[in-house]
């Protein structure tokens, strides 16, 4: 991790005044509050929002430590003092080595519970800087400028939180919500093409929960309704307990597939493109089961087609090994689980037959 020299102790120990106004709604296209009562908090969905950042910082914060990556070209001017550590790009960065690291560098600039660690980036960024915030002092105040379009979709929306192990992906986390979102579009105009499908194979997710027509909208409109929908999934199951799971619509598969890509190069997939594939196969095995119909299954193939997105296998994998890997799907308990479309709309669904899977995963082999 490096340390930019960006701490000014000229302001630092001083009493700082600075203009305090509220993001201008000239400069946002929406505002979507995640109601949790006293957790709650607002995402804002615009153009150039993070050079306003200071509009949405609590009054009584005295230091930040910003949270990001080299390559990520958005720094705001803070008038507040602060420092900026920048992690690793890559999944080995959500480590716990990460967060002992973090968290040390937190107490070195002498962070207390009124300040706040500031994430600037995509779901690495958010997810670690926020679990360190989760865990500094027990527990203290951050907000997230998400620069992807996964993290403005997803990661950054809800309070999940954390890091891998060695033992799997995202095992060590805390629910830890922000203080505020800002989804700023003007970061997605130097996203690397493929990192944007990426975004959008998680975006196609929420045309099958309740987000018909997204295709069709602008951008800003699509990242608000994607916004709106979590929302209101977080709102109802804030830490999981049922519906929340919901928004794992294609990620058992997409999950397997990314576990057998970590060790297998030839399965070179994003996780927007195996959530694509993940869709693509939800809707097929719920047409097996005689949850919907055929229309319903090219509604899936038009959505995910639209947007450029994979519906097939990219190298033939053996089934076997994609379904070892999704027993251990967090929602298994032992069972192969799914979350499957039906005709009044996704549930979860448990003890689904093992030969069966494995019948229609070679209709994903084209
Ligand atoms: N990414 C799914 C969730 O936040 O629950």
């Amino acid at each position: 991790m490096e340390r930019d020299s960006a701490w000014n102790p000229g302001i630092y120990g001083g009493s700082v005044e600075f203009e305090r106004f509220y993001v201008s709604s000239a400069l946002h296209d929406d505002e979507i509050v995640v109601d949790l009562g006293n957790r709650s908090y607002s995402v804002y969905v615009g153009n150039g929002l993070a050079a306003d950042v200071h509009s949405v910082i609590p009054d009584d914060v005295g230091k930040i430590a910003v949270v990001t990556q080299r390559n990520i070209g958005i720094r705001p001017t803070l008038t507040i003092p602060h420092k900026i550590f920048n992690i690793e790009d890559g999944e080995q960065t959500k480590s716990l080595g990460t967060i002992a690291e973090l968290c040390s560098n937190f107490a070195a600039m002498g962070m207390n519970r009124r300040d706040l660690v500031l994430a600037i980036g995509g779901g690495i960024v958010s997810d670690t800087a926020g679990f360190a915030a989760a865990s500094f002092h027990r527990g203290i105040r951050y907000g997230i400028i998400a620069t992807t379009l996964l993290a403005q979709v997803d990661a950054a929306i809800g309070g999940k939180t954390g890091v891998n192990i060695p033992e799997g992906k995202n095992l060590v986390g805390a629910f830890w919500q922000p203080s505020f979102v800002l989804c700023d579009l003007t970061a997605l105009k130097s996203l690397p093409p493929r990192e944007l499908l990426c975004g959008q194979g998680e975006m196609a997710k929420y045309a099958f929960l309740g987000a018909e027509g997204l295709d069709k909208m602008p951008l800003s409109a699509q990242v608000s309704a994607c916004v709106r929908i979590k929302a209101k999934y977080v709102e109802a199951d804030e830490r999981e307990g049922d519906r929340r799971a919901l928004l794992n619509y294609g990620h058992t598969l997409a999950h397997a597939l990314e576990a057998v890509g970590f060790e297998d190069p030839r399965l070179d997939l994003k996780h927007g493109e195996a959530v694509a594939i993940g869709l693509i196969y939800a809707a097929l095995l719920a047409k097996r089961l005689g949850r919907i119909g055929q229309d319903r299954v090219d509604y899936h193939y038009r959505v995910v087609e639209s947007y450029g997105l994979p519906t097939s296998l990219p190298v033939p994998i053996e089934p076997d090994r994609l379904i070892d890997s999704m027993f251990k799907d967090k929602k298994s308990f032992g069972t192969l689980t799914f979350v499957l479309d039906s005709r009044s709309g996704v549930e979860v669904v448990r003890d689904v037959d093992v030969a069966l899977v494995k019948e229609v995963l070679s209709e994903l082999s084209q």
